[in-house]
């Protein structure tokens, strides 16, 4: 343990981890798609620290940006007119589809999700909502009480009233269909829910746009838009939560392109920066968001709309749009693609590859004949087990990733390279062969 960790570890924590647990990593420097160790050692951020970091590394135009704010003015009431917040909401209209015209500025993903849910609240007067069984949407509680996944167990009860809906997990059908019988079971549930439960109780549904860390699923085409069509049919108004899914990670500026479909509130942050300042908004139809011309918004908070975060989100959209790295996370999608399908060949222990973009997951199995999870819900192996191996590995060739319960992740800045996406694929491709499949 260096001394630098020895000095933060006396006074500052880590997040959801015992802190004994924790395995930090000392960054000296950063650049492109990579990162420096003490050492001067070369990681491959194949996490996009936390799928924030999507413009990538040392992005001079959003750092000078930042620094040119601090300047002119660093702090603003959150009812300041200043031109940084004025051109942040153009740009934002323009690349966020249909009529989501108006934007609420706040500093996370919990904080966008929190605003979201309160918006929709006061917008239908319904209290009830609707989230997805495998789903992150933050750590807030409010947030919390929406995700679906274990970190919200220990901190339960949360807010009253979240129906759970089954995912779009394709691969591992909770409805037992498959490709043939799909039907979109999935989807249409969501209207037996809501019959279930009034839709007159229910304000929202809230969906990530493609699930995140829960495992990378990709809704089948139809499904967006079946859930479109079901919340039309009720009032009820549907959330696309693109905190994760958001600014190029799927290959588009927003997952819900894919599939043109209007929500009425997209939730946003990380990529929303690019993760150089901490920003979260909440994008909301223009026929919505007048209704708050004459009711009070409930919703504020002292850094609302923060200059800094500001100036680094409207440099950020400069960079996406100058350097078309929403164009270059498509082609190294297909990159991605490819060297997926090549591993699945290669390692029995693979049972399903998917990627959109340079969002990909590999799912692991015990055996691809009933498509075992490699590890029972919700571990994801301790040090000894072959995932836990698995870590170490890739940890060992600094490759930066995440790993959760039975998959990992595939999300580098959108930035990278050809060449440099192929290098640290290879390395995952070297880390499997030197495991060998489980016994
Ligand atoms: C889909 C989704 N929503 C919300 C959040 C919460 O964002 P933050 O950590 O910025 O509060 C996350 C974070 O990972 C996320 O993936």
């Amino acid at each position: 343990m260096s001394s630098l960790e020895k000095r933060q570890n006396k006074h500052v924590f880590y997040t959801w981890t015992a802190q004994s647990a924790a395995k930090p990593i000392h960054i000296s420097k950063a650049d492109g798609a990579c990162f420096f160790d003490e050492k001067g050692e070369r990681w491959f951020d194949f996490e996009s620290q936390v799928f924030n970091c999507n413009v990538g590394h040392g992005q001079s135009a959003i750092a000078d940006a930042i620094a040119k704010q601090a300047t002119q003015l660093a702090c603003a009431h959150p009812a300041a007119v200043f031109e940084t917040k004025a051109r942040l909401g153009e740009k934002l209209a323009q690349i966020t589809p249909g009529d989501l015209n108006r934007f609420f500025f706040c500093l996370s993903g919990s904080e966008a999700v929190e605003n979201a849910y309160k918006m929709a609240r006061l917008l239908t007067g319904r209290k009830k909502v609707i989230a997805r069984r495998r789903s992150y949407h933050g750590a807030s509680m409010g947030a919390l009480s929406l995700t679906g996944d274990p970190r919200r167990w220990p901190l339960e009860p949360g807010l009253w009233g979240v129906l759970r809906a089954e995912d779009p997990y394709c691969y591992r059908c909770p409805f037992g269909a498959d490709e043939k019988s799909c039907g979109l079971v999935c989807a249409n549930h969501i209207e037996h829910i809501i019959e279930m439960e009034g839709a007159d109780n229910i304000a929202a549904v809230f969906l990530e746009g493609v699930t995140g860390t829960n495992g990378g699923f990709i809704p089948p085409d139809g499904y967006w838009t079946r859930v479109r069509e079901i919340c039309d049919k009720y009032g009820i108004l549907l959330v696309a939560d693109e905190v994760f899914s958001g600014f190029g990670r799927t290959g588009s500026w927003f997952a819900v392109d894919h599939w043109n479909v209007v929500p009425d509130m997209i939730t946003m942050a990380k990529g929303l920066t690019g993760g150089y300042a901490p920003m979260g908004a909440v994008a909301i139809r223009e026929s919505l968001a007048e209704r708050f011309d004459d009711e009070t918004l409930w919703c504020g908070l002292t850094g609302y709309a923060h200059p800094i975060s500001c100036a680094a989100a409207d440099a950020a959209i400069d960079v996406y749009r100058d350097q078309g790295l929403i164009e270059n996370s498509k082609a190294r999608g297909a990159q991605l693609t490819q060297w997926l399908n090549h591993l699945k060949s290669r390692f029995n222990v693979i049972g399903d590859v998917r990627n959109l973009g340079l969002f990909g997951t590999i799912d692991f199995v015990k055996s691809r004949k009933d498509r075992t999870p490699l590890q029972p819900y919700p571990s994801s192996g301790d040090a000894a087990s072959w995932t836990g191996r698995l870590r170490d590995g890739l940890r060992k060739r600094h490759v930066h990733i995440a790993q959760k319960w039975t998959h990992l992740f595939i999300a580098p800045p959108l930035c990278i390279s050809e060449s440099e996406l192929d290098a640290g694929m290879a390395l995952i491709e070297e880390t499997l062969h030197e495991l060998g499949e489980p016994n």
